[in-house]
């Protein structure tokens, strides 16, 4: 078989793709080369949280790793050219990647793909700056269908903020979606290094006192029992200050409610988080609440109770009053602003544990 890439640039547009971000960094891949093309397969065992309903934050997660794989691909000399889902959308192979070799193109972004981070650190009471807003538009808007919202007066952000914060409270209250926090959680470095998935305890910037009570957390049939004195009422305060906290309160949505455009939305999120990093701008992914409205939406319930059902439908109502997003993919909604870096970044699996010779 003709060869179309180098195994060197191969290995290289592959190590940028897994910088990509995932649920909790689950890292729900495996990708095959068949010494042609790349074909990106969906692990439906990584990610088994309510949130993942239908895969859909999975797939987010894929149009990251291919918006990276594309920038990197080009500076290379490679036009990828992407089809998504091609043995249709019930098979776990979510996309395929030919290349066609060309001229190198440089992408400024192309230095910011190992550097982007989530940071979960209260902001710095400071506004956007006007280009950064501009920025982040017009890096939406290359994207077809897909539309930003910024969300920056005082009032909104409030309103936002309190809808979003509801999702800690649903977190500890139901089983599934606290189990699989705690499962990747890594407490200690050597853990960390250990997994190279889930998220280390220090980049979830918790004081010293939440630290030492976040492992007694751990423990399902504690909070259980603390929230028989209302503990889970309580949590949303945190991530409702950081919220509020926050230059800009962000929603990004992609036309369509097919799978396709959650990969893309992906992508379009992905390029928004890379010119975020390039504008000295920290991001936080802050999205438990628009997953589980998306579960509600795929008329997929099972997994919640009652009372949180009802809860979603009434955030659902008060989000659809603040943006259109009635027949739309919801990608994600985060927070922006400035901040000191991070205490802490998340690790990668090896590219050898994610690559496999052949085709899936
Ligand atoms: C689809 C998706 C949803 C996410 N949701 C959240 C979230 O609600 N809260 C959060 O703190 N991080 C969230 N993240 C960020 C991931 O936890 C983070 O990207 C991952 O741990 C890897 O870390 P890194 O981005 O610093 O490399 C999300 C990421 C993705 C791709």
């Amino acid at each position: 078989m003709a060869y179309s890439v180098e195994k060197e640039d191969i290995i290289n547009i592959i190590k940028a793709g897994i910088f990509a971000p995932s649920g909790d960094n689950c890292q729900p891949w495996e990708i095959y080369f068949d010494g042609g093309k790349l074909y990106l397969k969906n692990i439906e065992s990584k990610d088994t949280s309510l949130y993942n309903v239908k895969n859909i934050a999975s797939y987010i997660a894929f149009g990251a790793m291919i918006e990276n794989m594309i920038i990197t691909a080009r500076s290379l000399g490679y036009e990828i050219s992407t089809t998504l889902f091609p043995e249709g959308e019930n098979s776990s192979l979510v996309a395929t990647l030919s290349f066609i070799k060309g001229q190198p193109v440089f992408d400024p972004l192309l230095n910011f793909i190992d550097k982007r981070c989530v940071n979960r650190k209260k902001y710095k009471p400071m506004q956007l700056e006007t280009h950064a807003r501009e920025s982040l538009k017009t890096t939406a808007a290359q994207f077809k269908g897909a539309e930003l919202f910024l969300i920056e007066d005082e009032e909104e952000k409030k309103k936002l903020a309190e809808l979003l914060s509801v999702n800690d409270r649903i977190l500890f209250e139901n089983k599934n979606l606290h189990d699989f926090l705690f499962e990747h959680l890594r407490w200690t470095k050597k853990e960390a290094e250990k997994s190279r998935d889930g998220m280390s305890i220090e980049s979830l910037e918790l004081g010293l006192v939440q630290r030492k009570v976040f492992r007694l957390l751990s423990s399902w049939t504690f909070v259980r029992f603390l929230n028989m004195v209302g503990f889970s009422k309580f949590v949303p305060a945190q991530s409702y200050k950081l919220c509020k906290g926050s230059s800009a309160l962000c929603l990004l949505l992609m036309e369509g409610t097919g799978f396709d455009s959650f990969v893309y939305g992906g992508r379009a999120f992905q390029r928004i988080w890379l010119t975020a990093a390039s504008l000295g701008l920290s991001l936080h992914p802050m999205t438990g609440i628009t997953f589980l409205i998306q579960r509600l939406r795929m008329g997929e319930d099972k997994g919640l109770s009652n009372s949180h059902r009802e809860l979603l439908i009434d955030i659902y109502q008060r989000l659809k009053d603040i943006f259109p997003i009635e027949n739309k993919a919801i990608i994600m909604s985060f927070r922006i602003g400035y901040a000191d870096p991070p205490s802490d970044n998340s690790l990668r699996l090896p590219v050898q544990r994610v690559l496999i010779e052949g085709y899936p």
